[in-house]
């Protein structure tokens, strides 16, 4: 186990995010390696794919596990890691307004707000689209060598599917900046992010009668991921998450259409036509799986996505695209809980008061639970563990004994099948109940409400 004095010491502005995100069930947007436990093998995997990016080459994965399983925080770690390597990552999170493909635009959507995301390391936070040109167009110059390094740099992008439609929207760009032309700026910014809805606004505004549609987004996914290698990146790093809800679509036909956007992705990163390039989609193992309505309902992806004879559990292939997570091992959780009894700690300025033993007591505890087999996710573990620290903290009298039976005891009350709220609607991807709800009244967690913002 880490000791105190060698763990490395979390500012109190990551620690207070990563504590607030966690009891609310979600994975913190920073301070990542600070609680990551497990996973070398599937960050060494997605590492490789992001040197073959970097290459020029084109990857594509599917990261698969049950809802918990820890989807999301291998994608935002790799996000992460990818944009201190100075690639520009764009994510989206699937729902049913944003698919690949849609009647309404739904792909669009998509293609949208993985624009809107775009981040780099300067910009982690999104909208770095703006950013990203402008440092193109100062890399570029703007003297006779500019124009040379322009065409070279144009020269790739036009040979694509829309290339000249693209290369002509920058060429706007960089000669508006050069102009000081900030309208014609912004009306190509408005292009590239997809916001044309009319042809006639396109060619009223920029003269042009190509937009960026619900059929053609990918293609400037491909484009953006070339260019960018121009602006001075390495590449372009595109994460879709909630890929169930593909599944969720009631349309057969619609579906069908979803996965053949997924398979042309994928083919296209198999047959070299994608450069510079990564997409990793994550989805829990029906959506995928299932026959009937998941990604192997599409024939086409599920032989190509099937593992062969020899992949089995102790003996996985890492080249393979699909990647599952099993869930934390209870080794695993006992580490992250260690760690968060630290930065627990250390933001508010005690000693840590749980021994190794009692936190395997609390896992003891949260896995003997009724319905723990089945509902019981990594998400759930950590909430009732910070609030455990977050009670533990405003409690001091309390002995450990006390802290963990109440742990036991709200057991009772958050698993009750028919107690509403509890694991069941989180498993289901639900949002966590707020903390605090799930304690009997009377309880010292009531005070717990109050303490779960702290202020950032
Ligand atoms: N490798 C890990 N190390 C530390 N915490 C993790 C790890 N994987 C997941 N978690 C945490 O477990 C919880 C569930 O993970 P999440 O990524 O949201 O699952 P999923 O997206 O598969 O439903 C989150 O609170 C997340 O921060
Ligand atoms: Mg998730």
């Amino acid at each position: 186990m880490t000791d105190t004095a060698s763990a490395p010491r979390v500012p109190k502005r990551v620690a207070a995010v990563i504590l607030n995100s966690l009891k609310g069930g979600v994975v913190p947007r920073i301070g990542l390696p600070y609680i990551t436990v497990g996973r070398e093998v599937e960050i060494r995997a997605l590492l490789t794919d992001l040197a073959l990016i970097a290459d020029g080459d084109a990857s594509f994965r599917f990261l698969v596990g049950r809802y918990g399983a820890g989807k999301s925080f291998l994608l935002q770690t790799i996000r992460t890691h990818a944009m201190g390597e100075n690639f520009v990552v764009a994510d989206a999170d699937l729902s049913p307004e944003r698919r690949l493909q849609g009647g309404q635009g739904q792909g669009l959507a998509t293609y949208r707000e993985l624009i809107r995301n775009l981040s780099t390391k300067t910009r982690p936070e999104g909208g770095a689209l703006t950013l990203v040109l402008d440092r193109w167009v100062a890399a570029t110059g703007d003297d006779a060598t500019g124009e040379d390094t322009l065409a070279a740099q144009m020269a790739p992008l036009e040979e694509l599917v829309h290339g000249f439609d693209f290369t002509r929207m920058l060429r706007r760009y960089r000669a508006a900046s050069l102009e000081g032309d900030d309208e014609t700026k912004s009306c190509v910014i408005k292009w590239l992010r997809g916001e044309y809805r009319t042809k006639s606004e396109a060619r009223t505004e920029l003269g042009t009668t190509t937009i960026i549609t619900d059929d053609d987004w990918y293609d400037y996914i491909k484009l953006f991921a070339q260019f960018l290698v121009g602006a001075g990146y390495k590449g372009l790093l595109v994460l879709i998450d909630e890929l169930v809800n593909l599944f969720k679509i009631p349309n057969t036909v619609t579906r069908q259409y979803n996965y053949e956007k997924i398979l042309t992705m994928y083919n296209d990163t198999l047959q070299g036509k994608a450069h510079h390039l990564g997409v990793i989609m994550g989805g829990t193992p029906q959506s995928i799986e299932d026959r009937r309505r998941g990604v192997f309902s599409y024939e086409a992806l599920r032989s190509r996505l099937t593992q062969g004879r020899f992949a089995r559990e102790d003996m996985r292939d890492m080249l393979a695209p699909i990647i599952n997570l099993h869930p934390l091992t209870h080794e695993e959780l006992l580490v992250l809980i260690e760690k968060l009894q630290q930065i627990h700690a250390g933001y508010f300025g005690y000693e840590p008061r749980l021994t190794e033993q009692n936190l395997v007591d609390f896992l003891k505890i949260e896995f003997g639970r009724v319905g723990a087999d089945t509902h019981l996710t990594p998400r759930e573990v950590i909430r009732d563990f910070i609030e455990l620290l977050d009670i533990a903290y405003q409690n001091p009298k309390l002995t450990v004994d006390d802290l963990l039976r109440e742990v036991g005891g709200s057991a009772v009350t958050d698993r009750d099948p028919n107690g509403g709220e509890g694991t069941g609607a989180s498993a289901l991807g639900a949002p966590a109940p707020t903390v605090g709800t799930s304690v009997a009244p009377g309880s010292p967690a009531r005070d717990a409400a109050a303490f779960a913002e702290f202020t950032l």
